[in-house]
């Protein structure tokens, strides 16, 4: 059993004795040099995470009923500047990465080592698939992404289209394992929002890849981050996927853009499309369901209910 702290000194009050545990755990933080590391990312993302709502949630409760508050002020200043310290080397550490990225110095093989380097995450772990849930993964990608700030929806959308959500960056790793690209592939994330899916492709795969997607704004947001990584092969449509031109795409993937008639509509195109060439179809949450339906389509893999498994679809 830990000692309270109590045990330990002669505290003379509950405030006291809260003060003190706060110490230990910002001296703890403090005195810890594998956290400075620039590779303990995931380490440092836990302590960020401590340090805000654990120790300063902690030293602004005590705050708001403390008579004497100037230890504690001191104490909320020396938690933030470690907190800033902390987030400096991820700062740091994402310019490199950008810049890295900018000239060109990943190959596929390259960045998917990269991401390996700064966090632990395992495909395999099937529990984990049967929901949406984000995680340090994502949290790693989003820091290579240049701009943070989403844009606001300029546009209504019709009753059937979905609303912006981004698939899982693990999902992405997973979507460029399973579809076993060719680099004369043509890659279409339909309903590209941010342009995370078709960026994280490139890098990963190497190929031509094309996001179409309804929102102005967010087909701009993709486009500035395509260029600002200086990404060639990377293009943004802004268009209603109904009008889109698929006659290159070889591989096409839906994180559920819309339901009901509208993807009967695209997969209807999609279809034509594959009396040209073979094509594949990746889905991933609910819009699987009904892609499954599709006789034009097989899979190795039949739907099992799991809207949060990749769905991987091959035309006949
Ligand atoms: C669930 S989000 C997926 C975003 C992106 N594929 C990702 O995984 O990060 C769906 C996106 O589809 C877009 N969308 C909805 N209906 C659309 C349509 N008819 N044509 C093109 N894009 C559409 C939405 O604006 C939204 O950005």
């Amino acid at each position: 059993m830990t000692k309270k702290v109590s045990d330990i000194i002669n505290c003379d009050s509950p405030v006291k004795e809260a003060i003190f545990e706060i110490q230990l755990y910002i001296k703890a933080i403090e005195e810890n040099v594998a956290l400075y590391k620039e590779k303990s990312f995931e380490k440092r993302i836990e302590s960020v995470d401590f340090i805000e709502f654990h120790v300063i949630d902690q030293i602004e409760g005590l705050l708001r009923k403390a008579d004497q508050p100037d230890e504690l002020i001191g104490l909320k200043y020396h938690a933030e500047k470690i907190k800033a310290e902390l987030e400096k080397i991820d700062i740091n550490l994402f310019q490199k990465l950008q810049a890295n990225i900018r000239a060109g110095g990943y190959t596929r093989k390259g960045f998917k080592n990269l991401i390996n380097e700064y966090v632990d995450f395992n495909l395999d772990d099937n529990q984990r698939q049967e929901e949406i849930g984000y995680d340090n993964l994502d949290i790693f990608i989003n820091g290579l992404f240049p701009f943070q700030d989403m844009p606001e929806q300029t546009k209504e959308l019709e009753p059937e289209m979905v609303y912006y959500q981004k698939t899982p960056a693990r999902i992405v790793i997973e979507l460029a394992e399973k579809s076993h690209f060719m680099n004369e592939d043509v890659f279409f994330d339909l309903g590209s929002g941010l342009g995370q899916v078709a960026i994280l492709i490139n890098l990963l795969a190497g190929i031509t890849v094309k996001g179409v997607e309804f929102e102005p704004a967010f087909c701009n947001y993709a486009r500035d981050c395509a260029a600002a990584l200086n990404l060639s092969d990377v293009t943004f449509i802004n268009t209603d996927a109904r009008k889109a031109d698929y006659s290159e795409g070889t591989v096409f993937f839906m994180f559920t853009p819309f339901r009901g008639e509208i993807l009967q509509d695209v997969l209807e195109i999609l279809r034509k499309e594959s009396l040209h060439r073979k094509i594949k179809i990746i889905t991933y949450g609910p819009c699987t369901a009904q892609v499954a339906l599709q006789s034009w389509l097989s899979s190795a893999d039949p739907y099992n209910g799991n809207i949060y498994k990749l769905g991987v679809f091959s035309s006949l």
